[in-house]
């Protein structure tokens, strides 16, 4: 999969990429079959919300699950990253599902996930991005990704380490250079069917509210990184921020179906 001239100059402005319905629904049934599983099992890479304990992330299920393994290796997510980071050595940073559970999933604050790449991990360089592909309909009451148009620019901001407002601690921008950003740029909220992506550049300021409705917004997240960027602190576990540089060889585009099919039919 290619991204054409007219895609990559609008990422160059506005700092992110919305592809609707690129998985089909029988691609997404093979991994949305394993979800409630996951959530479901006891595991420390199983991280669940202040209170409700409605699971908020589930961590390197690259590892533990054999669709998601899939996933992580495939073209159509590895591909156009390689062709924006400008690499095809290109190895998984952090590998994630967020849950954003129906009625109890909870707030991500305003940040650039650049910002914790580098001061957590001593990232070199912000030669690294974001792929989701959403899992499920992200509509504008199960809490979508809000993106701050073109807030990428500038580069990396100052950021405060927020280790109290949700369960995950995360590298947070005050509300003042919020306000000033979205003067300048707005906010978007690209929402679709399951088996859309989103592609985001490191320094993209992004947030997202809580979810209210019945709907769980599940999205799976590939954060990849330039092999030759490799961190270079090891301080969050393995399994939040990867230490193996090695390059992704991507797997067959049909590698979903493929274990669909290898796998005996559930009764009907
Ligand atoms: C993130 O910013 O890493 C996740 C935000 C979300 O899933 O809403
Ligand atoms: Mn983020």
């Amino acid at each position: 999969m290619k991204l054409d001239d007219a895609q990559l100059r609008q990422y160059a402005r506005d700092g992110y990429l919305f592809l609707p319905s690129v998985f089909s629904p029988e691609e997404v049934r093979v991994l949305t079959d394993e979800v409630p599983g996951l959530f479901a099992s006891d595991r420390p890479e199983i991280v669940r919300e202040k209170g409700s304990g409605a699971p908020r992330s589930a961590f390197f299920v690259q590892t533990w699950n054999e669709a998601f393994s899939l996933l992580a290796r495939h073209p159509r997510l590895i591909s156009p990253v390689a062709q924006l980071l400008g690499s095809d050595r290109l190895y998984m940073h952090q590998f994630k599902i967020n849950a954003k559970a129906a009625f109890d999933g909870a707030v991500w604050q305003w940040h650039q996930d650049y910002a914790t790449w580098h001061n957590d991990d001593e990232m070199p360089e912000p030669k690294a991005m974001n792929i989701a592909l959403f899992l499920a309909e992200v509509n504008e009451f199960n809490g979508p990704l809000m993106f701050i148009p073109g807030s990428h620019v500038g580069g990396r901001l100052t950021a405060g380490h927020d280790v109290t407002t949700t369960s995950y601690p995360l590298w947070t921008i005050d509300h003042e250079t919020i306000a000033k950003l979205v003067e300048r740029g707005g906010i978007v909220a690209p929402k679709g069917p399951a088996g859309s992506m989103l592609m985001f550049h490191g320094n993209l300021v992004h947030a997202s509210g809580s979810n209210l409705s019945p709907w769980s917004r599940w999205v799976v997240y590939l954060s990849l990184n330039r092999s030759d960027n490799a961190i270079r602190r090891h301080k969050r576990a393995n399994w939040i921020a990867h230490r193996d540089p090695t390059p992704i060889e991507a797997a067959p585009d049909d590698c979903l179906m493929a274990l669909a099919q290898s796998r005996p039919r559930a009764a009907e």
